[in-house]
């Protein structure tokens, strides 16, 4: 019996990796188990993006050196094309080694791998072809992952994305909307679009379709009700794509926009091509929606040479956006990037007081805007049943969590909300959820 385990760390792009992953497993006679100690092949589809993601997955197989007899494990993902077959000297009971852009290769590699190999990779970044697979094994029932485009072509200098997944490349979008009209018919009712840099799509076919046109025309499939996408790049993000969510309710009222600093000099030296001003125009495009756009972001703190100013400037910026949430960061040297060259370090000590400061601001200005709801309808996609608070959990177009109260609860063989729409009424708030009833 073949029997694998998988662990994801990181971004949307590698859980919905870790589908493509599954669902070739499964169509080669692999079944899944939940735990490491069931089985025979154990896999880490990892991060790279800043240290701590990446010491998870070296704690994670240190912890198998010895009671690892007989199993074969594999990493995945951007630590495996970072690391490379130094992996291998590491953790020497590994035997897989595999970056996202050689996932095509997985079916040839477990060959090798089942006939004994224990030193089987697949690094190559030369690949022109975004990863399709129809064995893709979706995770969830009613919500779906669709790769609109692969790799980045900035170079951030804090950043090693562009090292791990290559250069970009579209998929047709043929390929795209048939996959969405698969989806759709399936019973998937809503669809991520998902990409390093969405808003640099650019269909290969003659057609040529940028971002906002693919955007729109996914949104007009029968049977969605809602389509998101990330991450955009502020760069490249337009206003023809707000014009596309002022145009279909369908596409959900929420950007995410990662600015990273408040403070354009920091901005320039991340070589993130723009300006704070030239930032604030797209919040401007979005604040001026018919639609209420949720926008939501990711900061980094104590990049080189920021200062107590730079930082000042970014909770200037956390004022003037308001945004509906964030993630947010202290910056981590990260290997081969341009960032290493820059001097000034700003001490550990220093980031960290810098992140709590950012985090308290951001909290209480989330309470105000979520507050603002309270009274306020709103329809939720239903995701599941909290019994500890006797809760349904729903999500909002805006991506916000809505728990809520309804007359229907779960029973064993009985009605389930779940995966579908209802209109809730916010009774509650609080920093990062709501609270309501179900509207009768
Ligand atoms: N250090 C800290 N945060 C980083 N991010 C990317 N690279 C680094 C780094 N070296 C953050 C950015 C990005 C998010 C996915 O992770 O904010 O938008
Ligand atoms: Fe992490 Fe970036 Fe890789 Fe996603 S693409 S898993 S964020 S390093």
């Amino acid at each position: 019996m073949k029997t694998f385990y998988i662990e994801t760390f990181g971004c949307q792009m590698n859980v919905h990796d870790t589908e493509k992953v599954v669902g070739t497993l499964l169509a080669r006679g692999y079944s899944q188990v939940e735990t490491p100690d069931e089985a025979g092949l154990v896999l880490y589809n990892t991060c790279s993006i800043r240290d701590k993601a990446e010491q998870k997955v070296f704690n994670r197989l240190s912890s198998f050196k010895r009671a690892g007899n007989g199993k074969v494990f594999g990493v995945l993902g951007c630590v495996a094309q970072q690391e490379g077959a130094r992996i291998f000297e590491k953790a020497p009971h590994v035997s897989l080694v595999c970056g996202s852009a050689s996932y095509t290769k997985l079916p040839d590699l477990l060959v090798q791998l089942e006939s004994g190999n224990r030193r089987v990779t697949g690094l190559s970044l030369d690949t022109d072809e975004a990863f399709e697979t129809p064995l893709t094994r979706r995770d969830n029932p009613h919500r779906a992952y669709i790769t609109i485009i692969e790799g980045c072509d900035k170079s951030c200098a804090y950043c090693v994305v562009p090292f791990k997944r290559g250069p970009e490349r579209s998929r047709t979008s043929a390929s795209i909307l048939e996959e969405a009209r698969r989806l759709a018919d399936a019973g998937y009712t809503e669809i991520q679009l998902l990409g390093q840099n969405v808003n640099s799509y650019r269909d290969p076919s003659p057609s040529g379709w940028d971002f906002a046109t693919m955007l729109a025309r996914v949104a007009e499939v029968p049977g969605l009700r809602r389509v998101r996408f990330t991450t955009s790049h502020p760069r490249d993000f337009g206003k023809d794509i707000v014009d596309a969510i002022d145009a279909n309710p369908v596409l959900c009222n929420h950007v995410h926009l990662p600015v990273q600093s408040g403070s354009s000099r920091v901005l320039d030296r991340m070589q993130r091509l723009y300006s704070r001003e030239q930032y604030m125009r797209r919040i401007e495009w979005l604040k001026a929606s018919r639609r209420n756009i949720a926008i939501t972001t990711d900061i980094i703190v104590g990049f080189c040479g920021e200062t107590e100013k730079d930082f000042e400037q970014t909770l200037s910026l956390l004022d003037e956006v308001r945004y509906d949430s964030l993630f947010s960061f202290k910056y981590s040297a990260r290997p081969n990037t341009p960032a290493l060259a820059l001097e000034d370090h700003v001490s550990e000590e220093e980031k960290g007081r810098r992140l709590t400061i950012l985090q308290e601001r951001q909290r209480a200005i989330q309470l105000e805007r979520n507050a603002e709801l309270v009274g306020a309808v709103e329809e939720v996609l239903v995701e599941g049943f909290n019994r500890s608070t006797g809760q349904w959990i729903g999500r909002t177009s805006q991506n916000r969590v809505l728990n809520f109260l309804h007359a229907v609860v779960p029973r064993p063989n009985g009605v389930s909300l779940e995966g579908s729409y209802l209109d809730v009424r916010v009774t509650r708030a609080g920093p990062n959820s709501l609270a309501g009833e179900a509207v009768a």
